[in-house]
């Protein structure tokens, strides 16, 4: 059988930015905004996107462009050592960590949706508008596992479709409609009264914070380019083996960032004024889930039209969030298929059964050993996972590839961006590892 390759140029373009586009921008990332100095941490932010990111994307784009298999058969084949193939191994692990947890919080968006659009949000304010007990209650338990399961569904569907009737089909649809709704939003959030205060609390220019913390928001700034990007997961080394042409990596790989970037700062024009406008003040609410899901849906409840605001709102998250997860599964089915010759429905059938238990448990979140399960997954596992996943991409990219690197990095590009080449490997392989490992020990430190 051959292997399926993207149908368009755009296709893979819109599916690598349907994985980098998700909760990362939407959930996490106005706050982490707000909480860092406002536009003054935009400012490092996007320095890091353009520095450490965009060649990051680049160094997976170049491994799976230059394998044309899934992480393992990829690192395998470039390097002629069956020890990389094994470290392959790890990029399946992480995806099936991320999705774990990724998939619990899909069906708690599956659910606001659900519930928006049947216009339950006025008829169970306290569901809705209670942080203590969404989160204490519904948030862990057998409802987040069946919600955790129809997105989980929803997710193997798409996959099991394929590289061009799923994923490159369904996020040709989604991102678009993810785009447009923002935008509406935002513009009508805008009108809303005390957007202007919520633009101040969100952008305004605080270069103090950021100067007298310098340190302290690389790490956070690092880390959340790193998950925004779908960096060292080897999600981007998959799609990038779908590719079957030569063209300009470092063009795409711009157009995904900068399109990622764009849908973060767009949310953050949504969910602030929003959240300004019927006077919760973030800076009392608990950033993350909490702000998003809680304070959010509490404040749709009470806007005028705001079953269909919010059936809007969460409309948006549900697509960024599936058009990412798919990217998860994609991974460890991909392995099986390429490593072990299994159909794509079998192999989507074993992962899937696979992540409905290491899943599960998460929408379940016990507490072993004094941690609760889902917090440690989503944060600290997860975090370290990709930074180790994207420094041995770096390092796989400078050491092992070298000369080959800069040859698929030129191939397909144009003038200005095939110069950068040398450049680009000597930062991948020297400068960028060095800056990851640091902000690693900066986080445990
Ligand atoms: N980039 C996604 C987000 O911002 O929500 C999350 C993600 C997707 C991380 C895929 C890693 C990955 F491989
Ligand atoms: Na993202």
């Amino acid at each position: 059988m051959t292997r399926e390759t993207w149908a368009t140029r755009a296709g893979f373009i819109l599916a690598a930015a349907g994985s980098a586009v998700g909760l990362g921008n939407i959930w996490r990332f106005p706050w982490v905004t707000a909480d860092n100095g406002g536009s003054a941490f935009l400012l490092v932010y996007l320095g890091i996107v353009l520095l450490v990111g965009v060649p990051g994307l680049l160094g997976e784009f170049v491994i799976g462009r230059g394998g044309k298999k899934s992480p393992v058969g990829a690192l395998r084949d470039l390097s002629g050592s069956s020890a990389w193939g094994l470290w392959g191994v790890f990029y399946v692990v992480t995806a099936i960590a991320l999705i774990s947890f990724y998939s619990v919080v899909g069906g708690w968006i599956l659910r606001y949706f659900g519930e928006s659009a049947l216009g339950l949000a006025g008829a169970r304010p306290a569901y809705f508008a209670a942080p203590g007990q969404y989160f204490g209650g519904a948030a862990a338990g057998l409802d987040a596992l069946g919600f955790h399961l129809l997105f989980l569904g929803l997710t193997a569907l798409v996959v099991y479709a394929g590289v061009r009737r799923g994923i490159e089909l369904g996020t040709k649809v989604m991102m678009p409609a993810v785009l447009a709704l923002l935008v509406g939003l935002a513009v009508w959030a805008g009108t809303r009264p005390g957007a202007a205060e919520a633009y101040a609390f969100y952008l305004s220019f605080d270069l103090e914070t950021v100067r007298a913390n310098f340190f302290d928001v690389l790490a956070p700034a690092a880390g959340q380019a790193l998950f925004t990007l779908s960096l060292g997961a080897g999600t981007m080394i998959t799609y990038a083996s779908y590719i079957d042409e030569d063209r300009s990596l470092p063009f795409d790989g711009t157009v995904i960032a900068v399109l990622n970037t764009l849908v973060g700062v767009l949310a953050g024009l949504v969910v602030f004024p929003l959240l300004f406008s019927l006077g919760v003040d973030p800076s009392q609410t608990a950033p993350g889930p909490g702000a998003l899901f809680v304070g959010l849906a509490g404040a749709f409840s009470q806007l005028p039209a705001g079953a269909l605001v919010a059936t809007a709102f969460f409309g948006v998250v549900v697509l960024a969030a599936l058009s990412s997860s798919i990217s998860m599964l994609e991974i460890p089915v991909s392995f099986l298929v390429d490593e072990y010759g299994l159909s794509r429905r079998r192999a989507v059938a074993l992962v899937t059964g696979a992540v409905v238990v290491t899943g599960g448990v998460c929408a379940i979140n016990p507490t072993i050993a004094g941690t609760a399960v889902f917090g440690f997954v989503a944060g600290p596992l997860v975090d370290t996972l990709l930074t180790a996943g994207l420094t041995a991409v770096l390092i796989f990219v400078g050491w092992v590839m070298g000369r080959d690197a800069v040859a698929e990095f030129r191939s397909g590009a144009g003038g200005f961006s095939a110069a950068l080449a040398t450049p680009w490997l000597l930062a991948t392989g020297v400068a960028l590892p060095i800056f990851l490992l640091f902000t690693l020990l900066t986080t445990f430190g």
